[in-house]
């Protein structure tokens, strides 16, 4: 069945993290820029530790942090996080350097976004996260890597694919320079694909996603 998402008015976001924030802090970036047709309405955090709550704080955007050993199973903390999300009622939620994994309820089936940075399906999944890619990519000697924005199923980096953007691996590439050149490219794929998003042109087709410009 194909869903097509028809939008013209701006997306209203939650915003879930786990650790620095450069990815919340590159959405309000481009929100202010006027480059982002969105709202963060609320941010939600899976530790009280989490760096990028700063950002959260200097925009005045509410914050809720929904802590997993609060909960004694994956489907009931589930819910306290899309519970927020209902109250808030985003549109869209943006896994922003979100590490823990989550059900997502029917009622949320690809409204739920993430960036993984790798080219998925390679160097994902279970203990691919942060800095782990980078290494396992260095460790396999691939010559290319790059980023994935993906809408969010029920397991570990796996979705419909939205779009990807590649870099070469250069020979004196460590963890730290790869990390900043794909950074670089998250900082440009997430904001382009949420803006699709809200422009309508985002067509899902079983797992394919369909973009027009
Ligand atoms: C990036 O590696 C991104 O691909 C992944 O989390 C990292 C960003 O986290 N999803 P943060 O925004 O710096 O907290």
């Amino acid at each position: 069945m194909a869903i097509q998402q028809f939008r013209s008015k701006k997306l209203s976001l939650a915003v879930l993290i786990s650790g620095t924030g450069r990815t919340l802090k590159n959405l309000l970036e481009h929100i202010e820029a006027g480059t982002l047709s969105a709202e963060v309405r609320v941010v939600i955090a899976s530790t009280p530790h989490a760096k990028g709550l700063q950002y959260a704080e200097q925009a005045s955007i509410p914050i809720h942090i929904v802590e997993r050993q609060d909960y004694e199973t994956r489907e009931s903390f589930s819910e306290a996080i899309f519970r927020c999300c209902d109250e808030a009622d985003v549109d869209n939620v943006i896994l922003a350097g979100y590490i823990k994994l989550l059900e997502i309820p029917a009622s949320y089936h690809n409204r739920v976004l993430n960036i993984h940075p790798s080219l998925i399906p390679a160097f994902s999944g279970k203990g691919y996260y942060g800095d782990h890619v980078h290494e396992a990519v260095l460790r396999y000697g691939a010559k290319v890597t790059g980023c994935t924005v993906h809408f969010v199923n029920n397991e570990y980096d796996r979705g419909p694919v939205i779009l990807q953007r590649a870099i070469d691996v250069l020979e004196d590439d460590d963890v730290a320079s790869l990390n900043q050149r794909v950074f670089e490219q998250e900082r440009l794929a997430y904001p382009e694909a949420i803006q699709r998003l809200a422009e309508g042109k985002i067509k899902v087709e079983g797992n394919i996603v369909r973009v027009s410009q």
